[in-house]
C-alpha cells in the first residue's frame, strides 16, 4: 500500500537538503557574531500560551492552529507551535532566565505548523530559524536584529530582498490610532469585504492587511499611524533608523504594514522579495514589549524576527555545495568471497579513523561497483581481488585524475588516511 504525505507537509529530500544545511550553518555562524544562544523549546505547547500571546482574534488562532486534547488533563488543550516567540518567552519566565541575566538573545530553528491553504512559499508544516532578544527596550537592539539579517542575507547570497518598517505606537498611543481608523472605516463600510467588516469590530487595525481590491483601495486613504505616535515612541523609532542609515540599511517606510501577530509593539519589519510571488515575506518580526508581563514575568521589553526557511530556500534556489559531506573518500570494489570478507573490517577500519568508505553490499561485478563508485563521487576506488589479496595488494585509482597505482594492503588505512587528508 502506499502512503502519501500530507498536504502542506513537505519532504526535504537529498539534494535539496544541502541547500538547508549551508543555511543553517550560516545561521549559527551569524547568530555566533552577535552573541546569541540556541534555546530549543518544544513543538507542543498548551494552547492558552499561543491564544494568549498572538491574540485571541488573529487568523492564526482563530483558524490555523492544530489543536487536540490532552489525553493526561481532561478539558486542557495541546497546539502544535504556530510560531517560535511565544514558546520562547514561556521558557525564559518559566526557567527564570531573568534573574541570572535579564538581557538574553535566543535563537531557534525547527519546524512550525500553520493550517493554512498550501501554495508556493506557503505550508503547513514550515521551518522557522528565529531570533529574540529579551530584556532590551533600547532601539539599537532593533537596529541590531535588522542588521544581523542583512549579514545574514548577504552570507547566504540573497540579494534583492527589501526592508519595510513599520512602527505600531504602544499602548498609550495606539488606541487614539485605533479609533480614528475605526471612524474612517466606519465611513466605508459597506465597501468592505465580509472579512473586514467582521475585523472593523474585533481587530480594525488588520483591515489595512486585507488583500481584497477594493478593501486595499479604500484603506489607501485610511490616516497613517505615523502620525499618532506619542513622543517615546516617535524618538524610538526615529533612532531605529538613524542607525539603519548610519550603517548603510535601505529600507522604505510602510505605515500599512499591521503584522498577523498581536504582541507586537512599536517597530514592526517586513523583510520581502518580489521573486516570491503573493507569499513574498522572507523574514518578518518586531517588538514585543508587553509579552514577559502577560505571560507571568516580570515587565521585560523584547524583540525578534524569524525567517521562512522554504522562502529562503526557493530564492536560493538549489545550488552546487561544496557537497564532499556526501561524497565518500574511498570506495571499496571487491571481486571474491577473500576480497569481501577483507573489506568490511577494512572499511570499519577507516572509518574509525574518520574516512568516510562506501562499498556494495551484494557480490556484484567488477564493473557495476566502479559504476556505482562513479555515481556516488568516490575520490578514491580500492579494487581488491582474490588474487591481489593474496599477494597482499591492492589497486588504488583516483577517480578525479583516473591514475592507478598497485599498493600494499600492510598499512593501507595509513596510506588512505595519507593521501586524502593531503588534499
Ligand atoms: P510571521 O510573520 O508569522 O512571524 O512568520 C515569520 C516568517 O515565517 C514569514 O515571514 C515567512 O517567511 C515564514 N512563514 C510564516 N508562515 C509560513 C507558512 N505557512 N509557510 C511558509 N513560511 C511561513 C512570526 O512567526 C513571529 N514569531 C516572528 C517574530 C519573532 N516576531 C518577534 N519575534
Amino acid at each position: 500500500m502506499k502512503i502519501s504525505s500530507i498536504k502542506g507537509f513537505a519532504d526535504i529530500l537529498p539534494g535539496e537538503v544541502e541547500t538547508w544545511q549551508f543555511v543553517e550553518q550560516k545561521a549559527r555562524e551569524v547568530f555566533a557574531l552577535y552573541n546569541f544562544s540556541e534555546i530549543r523549546i518544544p513543538i507542543v505547547e498548551k494552547t492558552e500560551l499561543f491564544s494568549r500571546s498572538l491574540g485571541e482574534t488573529t487568523d492564526i488562532v482563530e483558524k490555523e492552529m492544530y489543536t487536540f486534547p490532552d489525553q493526561d488533563a481532561k478539558e486542557s488543550l495541546l497546539t502544535l507551535r504556530p510560531e517560535g516567540t511565544a514558546g520562547v518567552v514561556r521558557a525564559y519566565v518559566e526557567a527564570e532566565l531573568y534573574k541570572v541575566e535579564p538581557v538574553r538573545k535566543l535563537y531557534y530553528l525547527g519546524p512550525m505548523f500553520r493550517r493554512e491553504r498550501p501554495q508556493k512559499g506557503r505550508l503547513r508544516q514550515f521551518y522557522q530559524i528565529g531570533g529574540e532578544i529579551l530584556g532590551r527596550a533600547d532601539a539599537y537592539a532593533d537596529a541590531e536584529l535588522l542588521l544581523l539579517l542583512g549579514e545574514f542575507f548577504s552570507n547566504v547570497g540573497l540579494d534583492g530582498a527589501a526592508l519595510e518598517l513599520n512602527s505600531l505606537g504602544c499602548v498609550r498611543c495606539r488606541p487614539a490610532y485605533r479609533k480614528e481608523l475605526l471612524a474612517f472605516l466606519a465611513q466605508q463600510e459597506n465597501k468592505l469585504c465580509g472579512n473586514c467588516r467582521r475585523r472593523m469590530e474585533r481587530n480594525p487595525l488588520r483591515v489595512l492587511d486585507c488583500k481584497e481590491e477594493s478593501c486595499v483601495a479604500i484603506t489607501a486613504g485610511a490616516p497613517s499611524i505615523q502620525g499618532f505616535l506619542c513622543q517615546d515612541c516617535r524618538e524610538h523609532f526615529e533612532t531605529v533608523q538613524k542607525l539603519l542609515r548610519e550603517t548603510g540599511v535601505d529600507y522604505k517606510l510602510n505605515p500599512r504594514m499591521v503584522r498577523g501577530l498581536d504582541y507586537y509593539c512599536r517597530t514592526t519589519f517586513e523583510w520581502t522579495s518580489d521573486r516570491l510571488g503573493s507569499q513574498n515575506a522572507v523574514a518578518a518580526g518586531g517588538r514585543y514589549d508587553g509579552l514577559v508581563e502577560d505571560l507571568g514575568g516580570p515587565p521585560t521589553p523584547g524583540v525578534g524576527f524569524a525567517m521562512g526557511m522554504e522562502r529562503l530556500v526557493l530564492l536560493l534556489g538549489t545550488r552546487e555545495f561544496d557537497a564532499d559531506g556526501a561524497r565518500p573518500s574511498v570506495y571499496f570494489v571487491s571481486v571474491g568471497d577473500g576480497a569481501r570478507a577483507w573489506a568490511f573490517p577494512a572499511a570499519h577500519k577507516l572509518r574509525r579513523r574518520g574516512i568516510s568508505v562506501e562499498m556494495d553490499g551484494e557480490q556484484k561485478s567488477l564493473k557495476s561497483q566502479m559504476r556505482r563508485a562513479d555515481k556516488v563521487r568516490a575520490r578514491y576506488v580500492l579494487i581488491v581481488g582474490d588474487d591481489e589479496l593474496a599477494k597482499g595488494t591492492a589497486v588504488l585509482r583516483n577517480m578525479d585524475n583516473k591514475e592507478q597505482v598497485e599498493v600494499r594492503l600492510d598499512g593501507i588505512d595509513e596510506a588512505l588516511a595519507e593521501r586524502i587528508n593531503a588534499k
